[in-house]
């Protein structure tokens, strides 16, 4: 079992390594020699029907949904169409307005999902061209979709997904720039840009696992607690709640993930002395006002851990209690950094507590049922 396991202890331990791996196996091939530009050979639109697309649904469950919810801002920052992402068991059954010119993008780990499923066929039934982002491509969402990107991160055991999700966000970030070159939205040279620190990104999740024993410590320290919130703006509180799914599944601790912003319209009234919160502040262009709400959550006396690039480490040290640093990459790629440190959280928690970290209760791998 511990050869199945190279060695880790658990598959989801194992999975979170090989993620610098699978960042790469998911990019290979797919940006040309030059490195300046995305090459998808698989794909089927043409360039007139990439035209001619006036608006994505991105349709997920769980953790492929909160990479939907990163697709999302992906898809509107580089291409410039509106996007919408939604939970796939209530997209089917709210009647969903689909055009022709929809591209609805269903994402799944396993390819078996029963929702994401019936909402991919909902879709083609509106006439819509559906664009899947998976893991197995013999799966049955792979087989009904009419285009695949393939994510290339190999199988995961873990019911706690982690190098799927990463996985997918790097084939947002491929698919928004090929996109992006098609309507002509960035240039050559934000293209390039963006690919290059796609491409360092493998490294820097390195230097985040190399720092691993200093999250286990905090991770330890929060475990003890019932109640934890996280927090973020834009791609922030995207990852955040993803944070906070992987972080509830394994250590069956209760947490929330909330818009930073909107804490003070209900949720601060939770925060107490000695509330635990997790601030991520990586979103360069909103971190004073990140830093404002921060402070209203100190007032009331939580004990804040932020996560946050290392330049900005000394400023925020001021208002928060303790912070975890994360390597720079460009605004749009955070959330493939943050993530990791929030799995690592997730995981460390739940070994201090005891649990079935590969298998938590009541959860299944792939939920083939509705
Ligand atoms: C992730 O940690 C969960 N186990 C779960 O939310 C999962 O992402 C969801 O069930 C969707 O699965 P899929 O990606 O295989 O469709």
């Amino acid at each position: 079992v511990t050869a199945e396991k190279g060695g880790y202890e658990h598959f989801m331990h194992k999975e979170v390594h090989e993620q610098p791996k699978a960042y790469q196996d998911t990019m290979r091939g797919r940006i040309d020699e030059s490195g300046k530009k995305v090459v998808l050979p698989d794909f089927h639109m043409t360039a007139e029907q990439i035209k001619n697309i006036k608006n994505v649904q991105i349709i997920a469950c769980g953790t492929a949904y909160h990479a939907g919810l990163v697709g999302r801002t992906v898809i509107e920052r580089l291409v410039r169409i509106p996007v919408e992402t939604d939970v796939a068991s209530e997209y089917r059954y709210r009647s969903p307005i689909v055009t022709p010119e929809t591209l609805v993008i269903v994402v799944s780990q396993s390819g078996e999902t029963a929702d994401t499923l019936a909402a991919l066929r909902e879709a083609q039934s509106h006439g819509a061209h559906v664009l899947a982002i998976t893991n197995v491509v013999g799966s049955s969402i792979a087989r009904d979709a009419n285009d695949v990107i393939a994510t290339l991160a190999g199988p995961e055991i873990a019911v706690a997904s982690t190098k799927a999700y990463t996985s997918q966000l790097i084939a947002f970030y491929l698919l928004g720039l090929y996109f992006a070159q098609v309507r002509g939205t960035q240039t050559e040279e934000q293209v390039a840009e963006t690919l290059a620190a796609m491409q360092a990104l493998p490294e820097q999740v390195e230097a985040i696992l190399a720092r691993e024993e200093e999250i286990k410590g905090y991770a330890e320290k929060f475990s003890s607690h019932d109640h934890l919130f996280f927090i973020g703006r834009g791609l922030d509180y995207a990852a955040a709640q993803e944070g906070s799914l992987k972080l509830k599944e394994i250590s069956y601790i209760h947490s929330e993930a909330y818009a930073a912003g909107e804490l003070k319209h209900g949720t601060l009234a939770l925060i107490e002395e000695g509330v635990p919160v997790i601030a991520l502040a990586t979103e360069q262009a909103l971190i004073e006002k990140t830093v404002s709400n921060i402070k209203e959550v100190k007032a009331r006396g939580g004990e804040v851990l932020a996560v946050c690039y290392e330049e900005d480490a000394k400023e925020l040290m001021k208002s928060v209690d303790e912070v975890v640093t994360i390597p720079k990459t460009l605004p749009l790629l955070t959330a493939s950094l943050s993530v990791v440190v929030l799995q690592l959280l997730a995981y460390y928690a739940s070994l201090a507590l005891g649990l079935d970290v590969d298998k938590p209760r009541n959860l299944a791998k792939s939920v083939t049922v509705e």
